[in-house]
């Protein structure tokens, strides 16, 4: 049951209202280890006002590397935004006023919520050996993630070999599905509330299938659905999908979202997508370095240089010395992509041979632990674990414990 660390009484009392019954309240970091080495599938700690910043933020810094599936909620008699950045980046997944009592239940459903949906599978005995998860993202907008999401989930299927699947995650403006002229009738939208009792053939009925096929899962048709799609949502349905696809391809909003976030948390595979601009390449060292923050993907991020024109003044060269980390692959700027997308048909698909496609194949080799053809950059003598090649499949699970690491929100 949960437990509450650093409330004055009359707060105490007040917040005890809206918690579980057995919830417990204690007045020292002692005694809060002390209780969850006894309890280690406690599913919820809340840190109340009486615990400084500083304090918390060292708490929950050390819950989530000793206790990652725990929600730790921050109370705060005022949240501010600077908070509200620390928290983030210290593992905090919930940042709530504690004389709002309506949140603080809320907050402690969704933990529970969450706690059963990470561990449901754990319980059943599953080891975890699904598909894989990768991830398309980039904290700019219009620099080619989706038309690298649907080119690189064709080239992941290697003709059959394997099954993949494409998930909108850009939930409020996606475009997956206009960009494969498919009009789904179903979308993510429709499996809103379905997560206690969601499987593969719930999932099935909610994805619409490509000619070549890849199987969508489009994002909803009006943007407002986007606050209805919950983390815990999300977590469930990427559970879901890895029982059923060798690969699940994310298309992903420009930003740090709840739901991004939860998907970055299940990512195996991150393909951080940037063009040769000095504001993209800015945005991209900070999402960077929040990556480093919250643990996603490491030593198993890609970077991909979508419109690699040497021609304005920014050399790959030279991105690698701004962002710390090596090119994994280039695109270069073409007007056979742009026409595939506004027909509707993707340049993996209508021209394989083009050199766009050969550079987001040998992406999707690297990725399948294959040996990259010639199209690929060649790999830089300076080696970093940022860019470190993908191995294959069954050795990497085992080292990715953070199935179970929601870190943040
Ligand atoms: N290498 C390229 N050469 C020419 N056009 C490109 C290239 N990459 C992408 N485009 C075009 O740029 C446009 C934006 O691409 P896309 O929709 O994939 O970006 P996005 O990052 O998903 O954007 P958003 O953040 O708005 O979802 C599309 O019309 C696409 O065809
Ligand atoms: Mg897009």
């Amino acid at each position: 049951m949960p437990i509450l660390l650093g409330a004055d009484p009359q707060t105490a009392a007040q917040v005890l209202t809206v918690l579980p019954q057995g919830s417990q309240v204690v007045d020292s970091a002692e005694r809060l280890f002390g209780w969850l080495n006894a309890h280690p599938d406690e599913y919820a700690v809340l840190i109340g006002p009486s615990v400084g910043v500083p304090d918390a933020v060292a708490l929950a810094e050390r819950m989530r590397t000793t206790m990652p599936t725990t929600t730790v909620v921050l109370l705060r008699h005022e949240v501010d935004t600077t908070v509200l950045t620390q928290a983030m980046h210290a593992g905090v997944r919930e940042v709530v006023a504690a004389q709002d009592l309506a949140q603080v239940g809320g907050a402690i459903q969704r933990a529970h919520a969450l706690a059963v949906a990470l561990r449901g599978n754990q319980a059943s005995g599953r080891n975890h050996e699904g598909g894989r998860v990768v991830t398309i993202f980039s904290p700019k907008g219009g620099v080619g993630k989706t038309t690298m999401s649907v080119n690189l989930g064709i080239a992941l299927m290697r003709g059959g070999e394997n099954k993949v699947c494409v998930v909108d995650l850009d939930l409020a403006f996606g475009d997956i599905a206009i960009t494969l002229q498919l009009f789904p009738t179903h979308s993510i939208e429709h499996a809103i509330g379905g997560e206690s009792y969601m499987d593969e053939q719930f999932i099935s009925q909610l994805m619409t299938p490509h000619e070549s096929g890849l199987m969508i899962l489009a994002a909803p048709s009006a943007p407002d659905a986007r606050e209805r799609v919950s983390g815990v949502l999300v977590a469930r349905l990427l559970q879901t999908l890895r029982e059923q696809f060798d690969y699940i391809v994310l298309d992903t909003a420009p930003a740090f979202d709840e739901q991004t976030l939860t998907a970055l948390d299940e990512t195996d595979e991150c393909i951080v997508v940037a063009t040769l601009d000095v504001p993209t390449l800015k945005n991209v060292k900070v999402a960077l370095e929040t990556l480093d923050v919250l643990g996603v993907a490491e030593g198993h991020r890609h970077l991909l240089l979508n419109r690699a024109d040497e021609q304005v003044g920014i050399s790959a060269d030279k991105v690698e010395g701004i962002l710390g980390m090596d090119v994994a692959v280039q695109v270069a700027t073409s007007l056979d992509i742009a026409k595939a997308t506004n027909a509707g048909r993707p340049l993996m698909l209508s021209a394989p041979s083009h050199p766009s496609s050969k550079a987001v194949r040998s992406l999707a080799d690297r990725l399948m632990g294959i040996a990259t053809d010639s199209a690929a950059t060649p790999p830089s003598p300076r080696t970093h674990s940022s860019s470190a090649p993908a191995q294959a499949s069954s050795d990497k699970r085992e080292d990715s414990p953070k199935r179970f690491r929601i870190s943040r929100r």
